[in-house]
């Protein structure tokens, strides 16, 4: 039983596999359906969504399955009902789970529970299918997903957030350069940096965490940003403005970077604040294709995982 609770749960090799099935899967949307009868998956939000709900619901649709989304407000996992019991119980219906929600220990009680395969549709302290998808956009603008190896992201914004440390563990994991750009008083968590660091040296990748924006940006091949402000954080806007504004992603920064460099931003952006409105509706911003590919990446998580079984 195999389950996608963070980045570094595929080796570089499954991967390199995973992303490969998502650009098949892109080419040929209704031709694969591991959840044929149709089988349920289980959908659950702790936390708000648009992409995730979207993307997964008519993701298992086009596996043939059905996405039984559950409001986490209603089921009060945790509270109403230990995790081990819903795991118990999601686990006798449900062929799969996807988890939107807080602590990173709640996934991981899901899934040693569950008996099904378990994905992480964002925790507090990673959001893998995110970076999946953002791989297969690099894969798909800089000439492939063999190509990945090699190229250098920089990141810029909160480094102690979900999307940092998936950067850190997904790109290290595609053999990148990652450099986060996040001032000195929100690192990523050691942990995940020296996890990060030690894929990266059987990859061929590097790691690198600095509070320099420039630096984090200087001739990357993709700049990423995201909100200063995570769900769950009670950050107010002008501590956000004080502590991000100078990784504030504006055409004056992008402009070190690789004059081929591409723009990811998970979504949802808040213009003017992480990034310029100039920067994400300029020629250089994939986001949109970024959002899309949440779908065929996640398909192809979902089947990976079904085919482990
Ligand atoms: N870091 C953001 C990502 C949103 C998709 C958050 O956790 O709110």
């Amino acid at each position: 039983m195999r389950h996608f609770l963070r980045d570094d749960d595929l080796t570089p090799d499954e991967q390199r596999s995973v992303l490969e099935l998502a650009v098949r899967l892109k080419e040929n949307r209704f031709g694969v359906h591991p959840f044929a009868g149709p089988r349920s998956v289980a959908v659950v939000f702790d936390k708000p969504t648009l992409r995730t709900q979207l993307s997964f619901t008519l993701g298992v649709v086009e596996l043939g399955g059905y996405p039984m989304v559950v409001d986490g407000n209603l089921a009060q996992i945790g509270v109403r009902e230990s995790i081990a019991d819903t795991a118990r119980v999601l686990g006798r219906q449900a062929a799969a789970i996807v988890w939107r929600t807080f602590d990173q220990r709640r996934i991981d009680e899901m899934a040693a529970y569950a008996g099904v395969p378990v994905v992480n549709a964002l925790t507090d302290q990673f959001h893998p299918c995110q970076v999946l998808a953002d791989l297969l956009t690099v894969a798909e603008r800089h000439g492939g997903v063999d190509a990945l190896p090699g190229l250098t992201l920089g990141y810029l914004g909160d480094g102690a957030n979900n999307m940092a440390a998936s950067y850190l563990l997904g790109g290290a994991t595609a053999g990148m350069h990652v450099r986060i750009g996040t001032p000195a008083a929100r690192p990523p968590d050691p942990v995940v940096v020296a996890t990060a660091q030690r894929i990266a040296a059987r990859t061929g990748g590097s790691v690198v965490v600095t509070d320099d924006p420039a630096a984090a940006v200087a001739g990357a091949d993709v700049v990423a940003t995201d909100t200063w402000v995570s769900m769950g954080d009670e950050r107010s806007a002008a501590e956000a403005e004080a502590m991000f504004g100078p990784y504030r992603l504006d055409a004056d920064r992008l402009a070190g970077a690789a004059e081929h460099a591409i723009v990811l931003h998970c979504l949802p952006a808040y213009r003017g604040k992480e990034i310029t409105d100039e920067v994400i509706e300029g020629p250089q911003s994939v986001v949109f294709d970024e959002a899309e590919n949440r779908l065929h990446a996640q398909k192809a998580v979902l089947t990976w995982l079904m085919e482990q079984r």
